[in-house]
């Protein structure tokens, strides 16, 4: 029996980078997968498909909350159940604090924060009614950092570890564990936009473990949280940057 057979993952962000390599992993594990998504996961879909896995393409606008509540249903219509949450989806701008204005403030929020906090509230009665549940949110090492331009990331990842934090308490009486993981610099489309290849290897050269981490690296660490050997493990932040941050 494969790692997650008969689970059903919920993958937020799932289109690309750590997302896509996240449904990929727990796909080939077994799990049947529901990709949230606002662009187009018709190719993914296909692929995990035509490896034997189970994946369902759902069009989702984190930033609407009616629009995180149809894609549950639809989620729930097709495969009856919620066993594992991520919510990986994230935007992370970089502007100086001085020139955040408060809509672009309250847009990182919605993503980043508001998006996992009605996730969760709408999948609890689902994991609840099996008595088991894993929730992975994926943070950043960067509040451990200190990078420049980025106070509404850090304060909204921040927000994140202490939901994490407080349902991993609140959740426990029903076995649902809650954890984060927090990634260090990892090479997707998105980062390869603001980043050169100078700042990658420099990056990497100050990790003990000197390689730049890729989606597939953070994928693992999920797949270990939401498995059967992590069913002691909840309200844990885990870093995985190469050996950067250590609290
Ligand atoms: N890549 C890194 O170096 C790094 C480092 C630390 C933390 N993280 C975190 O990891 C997560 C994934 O990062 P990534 O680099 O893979 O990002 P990415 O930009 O490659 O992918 C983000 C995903 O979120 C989706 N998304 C964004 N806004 C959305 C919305 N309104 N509705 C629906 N989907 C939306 C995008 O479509 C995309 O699929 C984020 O939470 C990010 O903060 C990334």
């Amino acid at each position: 029996m494969k790692k997650h057979e008969q689970k059903v993952a919920i993958i937020t962000g799932a289109s690309r980078g750590i997302g896509e390599a996240i449904a990929r992993r727990l796909a080939m594990e077994g799990a049947s997968v529901a990709l949230l998504a606002r662009s187009d996961t018709f190719h993914l879909v296909q692929d995990i498909q035509e490896a034997g896995g189970s994946a369902l393409g759902v069009s989702c606008d984190l930033k609407a909350p009616c629009s995180i509540l149809s894609a549950l249903n639809e989620v729930i219509t097709q495969y009856g159940r919620c066993d594992i949450l991520i919510n990986n989806a994230g935007i992370y701008p970089r502007v100086p604090f001085e020139n955040i204005t408060f809509d672009m403030w309250r847009d990182v929020f919605a993503v980043n924060v508001d998006a996992p906090f009605l996730l969760c509230k709408a999948v609890l009665p689902h994991m609840k009614a099996s008595r088991c549940g894993r929730i992975v949110n994926i943070t950043s090492n960067a509040l451990w950092l200190t990078l420049q331009d980025m106070s509404h990331y850090m304060a909204s990842k921040m927000a994140l570890i202490g939901l994490t934090r407080a349902l991993s308490t609140e959740l426990a009486e029903y076995g649902i564990t809650v954890n984060s993981v927090a990634p260090g610099l990892v090479r997707t489309k998105s980062t390869e936009q603001f980043t050169t290849e100078d700042v990658f290897q420099s990056v990497a050269a100050s990790q003990p473990l000197q390689q730049t981490i890729s989606p597939e690296d953070i994928a693992g660490t999920v797949s270990f949280l939401v498995s059967g050997d992590a069913a002691y493990i909840t309200g844990q932040n885990i870093v995985v940057d190469g050996g950067i941050v250590r609290y």
